[in-house]
């Protein structure tokens, strides 16, 4: 494993690689064992999309790890006046040890860990987040011990988040049922992969992916990139907020997730939030032990 591109390009031993490391580190961050597995190591970091988690979690995880973080936003770099990403990669390339990337287009990303010559981890663009999933993962084994027999239902729309859960949640083992208006499916490349496994449900209709679910996971109705859409998208979403009523069919102990921000009275009801604040917040929590077992994976000697 060179990159963190994508869940595709990852094995499920890799995946789970990552979260028995996340988890080791997890307990001695708790312990206070140090692990300056990074010693001296410089990460890059990217941001051409705002961040609150992943900004946060990366930059104590890696300086946790004894290295230390350089943050370049695309507004105030070149990046945001048009310079090349294959000349970005090649320079940032002679400065640090890794590159974390947040952005729009995949390809962008793809192209840093063409042209550079470090691990580049994708820190979300537009088709996947891939750290949330692992850390969304790590927080599904926490509470349920393991994924046999699972079944994760994601409810909203076809974005970077369902894209990822799909993929990941279906390499460790889970059941995987979604609900999406039709026009807010995920892409063509997602569904072709979800359509090797007989576990895999599409559905327009959230009751029936929530049904039995160990696992009820949801995410913005308008994400970052797309807010000139946001009436259409309030109107094509109307029914698929995750409520009592659709958690009353999933598993008397199912557990919620959300990547965070929420917004309370779209996607999720406060009730539904609220009761859920422990698996949600632990689930922010995890990105750094995640993330952290990612660098480590990708940028030690
Ligand atoms: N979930 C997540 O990626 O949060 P940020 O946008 O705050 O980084
Ligand atoms: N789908 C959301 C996720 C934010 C972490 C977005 O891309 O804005």
């Amino acid at each position: 494993m060179k990159h963190l591109l994508k869940l595709l390009d990852l094995s499920k031993e890799e995946i789970i690689d990552i979260l028995n490391l996340a988890d080791q580190l997890k307990y001695e961050t708790k312990h206070g064992i140090e692990h300056h597995h990074l010693k001296g190591k410089a990460l890059g970091m990217i941001f051409e999309k705002s961040s609150t988690r992943t900004r946060v979690s990366f930059e104590v995880g890696i300086n946790q790890l004894g290295g230390y973080a350089v943050v370049l936003a695309g507004e105030g770099s070149q990046i945001g006046r048009g310079e090349p990403v294959q000349d970005t990669a090649r320079v940032l390339s002679r400065y640090v040890d890794g590159i974390m990337i947040r952005t729009f287009a995949q390809q962008e990303v793809e192209d840093l860990a063409k042209y550079g010559s470090v691990p580049v981890i994708n820190g979300l663009t537009d088709f996947c987040h891939p750290c949330q999933i692992l850390a969304d993962l790590m927080t599904i084994r926490e509470y349920k011990g393991s994924f046999d027999g699972l079944k994760m239902c994601f409810i909203g729309d076809g974005n970077n988040m369902m894209n990822s859960l799909i993929v990941g949640c279906l390499k460790v083992g889970m059941a995987v049922s979604v609900a999406c208006p039709e026009g807010y499916r995920p892409p063509k490349e997602i569904l072709d992969f979800a359509a090797q496994y007989d576990c895999f449900e599409l559905t327009d209709d959230p009751m029936t992916a929530a049904k039995d679910a160990d696992v009820v996971i949801t995410d913005v109705w308008t994400s970052m990139g797309q807010e000139e859409e946001r009436a259409a998208r309030e109107k094509a979403f109307k029914g698929y907020c995750v409520d009592e009523r659709i958690m009353s069919v999933a598993k008397p102990d199912a557990i919620v997730q959300h990547c965070l921000p929420a917004h309370r009275g779209e996607e999720i009801t406060e009730e539904v939030f609220e009761a859920n604040a422990n698996p949600i917040f632990d689930e922010a929590e995890n990105r750094l032990h995640a993330q952290k077992a990612v660098m480590v994976t990708l940028m030690k000697d």
